[in-house]
């Protein structure tokens, strides 16, 4: 299947603005790139599923300064791979497999998935993880990758139930590259009851979010990202996300 690799180039100084209200478009991990008086987001897709330029322009108003799709045919996976990095977020730090860095980081490959550890709500996730006391079970809704849930185990929670619509290899793979026991369930977590435990980390969209604690059984302690700030009450917002701590 031909992939596309879709670039929108913004104004430098409307960069932030227009990132968040390419949100649809870009929530599920994007590529920044800093040109010249210009930012450039990029994302990948199947050329049916990739938004037309009218809704991009409708999105990015006044801040659009170009749009590009470029195919790739094989390899666009380790095209979005070159662009990944070692992050951190308070004593944790998140590094690809093939970025060099220290014993203790988490390692975590991205595979075709969001969930690098590069996303600011992701790196909120982490930071808010590492204010609780581990405790019992954790159940991290939406695991992607399973960076947050590799993170949970590692900071102690046990067990942790990693919870995604499919994936189970991916994450399933980076539990043992980072010798932590996860379980993995494919479940729909607005619409079916996941595995209860009293902590919950859940880095979704604002809509899911609302449909999955309409859905769950309240958790003692729940940490929620992935939503933008002002769609939902935050306890630390960044870069125009946020990120809430919820305690019953
Ligand atoms: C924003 S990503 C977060 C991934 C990872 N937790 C992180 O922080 O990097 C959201 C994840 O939720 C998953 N997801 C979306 N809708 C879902 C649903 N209804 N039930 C379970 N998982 C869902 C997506 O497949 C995706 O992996």
């Amino acid at each position: 299947m031909t992939l596309l690799r879709l670039g929108i180039r913004v104004r430098a100084e409307e960069a932030e603005p227009a990132y968040a209200r390419l949100h649809e478009v870009l929530a599920a991990g994007a590529q920044v790139r800093e040109l010249d008086g210009a930012v450039e987001y990029a994302t990948y897709g199947a050329p049916d599923a990739l938004p037309a330029d009218a809704r991009l322009r409708e999105l990015a108003g006044d801040a659009l300064l170009g749009i590009s799709r470029t195919p790739l045919a094989d390899g666009w996976a380790t095209a979005y791979h070159a662009h990944l990095g070692r992050v951190t977020a308070g004593a944790l730090a998140v590094r690809p497999p093939w970025v060099p860095g220290e014993p203790d980081d988490l390692v975590i490959d991205p595979g075709d998935s969001f969930g690098g550890g590069h996303h600011v709500t992701t790196r909120l996730c982490l930071e808010l993880l590492q204010e609780l006391e581990p405790s019992g079970a954790l159940c991290d809704w939406g695991t992607g990758s399973g960076v947050l849930a590799v993170a949970a185990a590692r900071l102690g929670w046990a067990p942790v139930y990693a919870i995604d619509l499919d994936g189970g290899e991916l994450v399933a793979a980076n539990a043992r590259a980072n010798g932590v026991g996860l379980e993995f369930a494919g479940c729909d977590v607005a619409r079916e009851p996941a595995p209860a435990a009293p902590t919950v980390v859940a880095n979704l969209t604002a809509p899911l979010l609302r449909a999955a604690m309409a859905v769950q059984p309240r958790p003692q302690v729940m940490i929620a990202s992935g939503f933008l700030a002002g769609e939902m009450e935050a306890t630390r917002e960044r870069d125009g996300w946020g990120a809430a701590l919820l305690c019953a």
